[in-house]
């Protein structure tokens, strides 16, 4: 199977995950585009989606699907994203997308984090693929200076600006062994809005797509 047939496999497999007349929480990127057109399919039995991205928003609207704001909500039953590197613990590297700060907003308000990716995303540690965070842009010198002290090395994301205004800065060179305290050392920083690291917040199910099938973690 192809990367993208395992996307598009894990994104219908969430499907199971969405209860009858709900607001469901959606990510970003290309393996929750797959589950967006999956939604579209049982749009009838849902209310609407609150999103991570105006991307997503775009998405959802081009199929019929009402958007909510996160800010009528109390909770969410069910947040769905993809990841850029997932572990064994169900913490995860997010953010090459650009939306990581939506996407911790919205899912803090989850009730379950489901996570779908493909193999190459599973990792036993966190580190290969460089950490986004999202940076004020008046910061970005100071910040980088900063993440070079804690042993990364940033690489200002050129061109990009995120929903919210901001920059990003990507971190490479990273072991992240204990990723909850290196996500609260990277918050201290100021300047930083938010960094890629969901070890707080971890997924409670990975859907995993291999070549044998998908497989559920939790
Ligand atoms: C966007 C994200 C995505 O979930 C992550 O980049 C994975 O993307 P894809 O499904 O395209 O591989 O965090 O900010």
């Amino acid at each position: 199977m192809t990367q993208n047939e395992l996307k598009e496999a894990v994104a219908r497999a969430a499907i199971q995950y969405v209860p009858d007349n709900c607001i469901v929480g959606v990510g970003t990127g290309t393996t929750a585009n797959y589950f967006i057109d999956a939604l579209a399919e049982i749009k009838g039995r849902i209310e609407g989606a609150v999103a991570s991205s105006e991307a997503s928003v775009q998405r959802l609207r081009g199929h019929g699907i009402a958007v909510f704001d996160l800010n009528s909500m109390d909770t969410l039953p069910v947040y769905v994203d993809g990841a850029d590197e997932i572990n064994q613990q169900l913490q995860m590297i997010k953010g090459g997308g650009a939306a990581l700060t939506r996407e911790k907003i919205v899912s803090a308000v989850a009730e379950q984090f489901i996570c779908i990716a493909d193999e190459s995303k599973h990792v036993s540690v966190l580190g290969k693929f460089p950490l986004p965070v999202e940076v004020i842009p008046m910061a970005r010198s100071y910040v980088s200076r900063e993440i070079v002290k804690l042993g990364g090395h940033p690489a200002y994301r050129e061109g990009v600006v995120t929903d919210n205004g901001n920059i990003i800065l990507d971190v490479h060179g990273l072991q992240i062994t204990e990723p909850a305290k290196f996500e609260a050392e990277l918050n201290q920083i100021v300047g930083v809005v938010t960094n890629g690291l969901f070890a707080r917040r971890r997924a409670d199910v990975l859907l995993l797509g291999t070549a044998s099938g998908v497989k559920t973690y939790k």
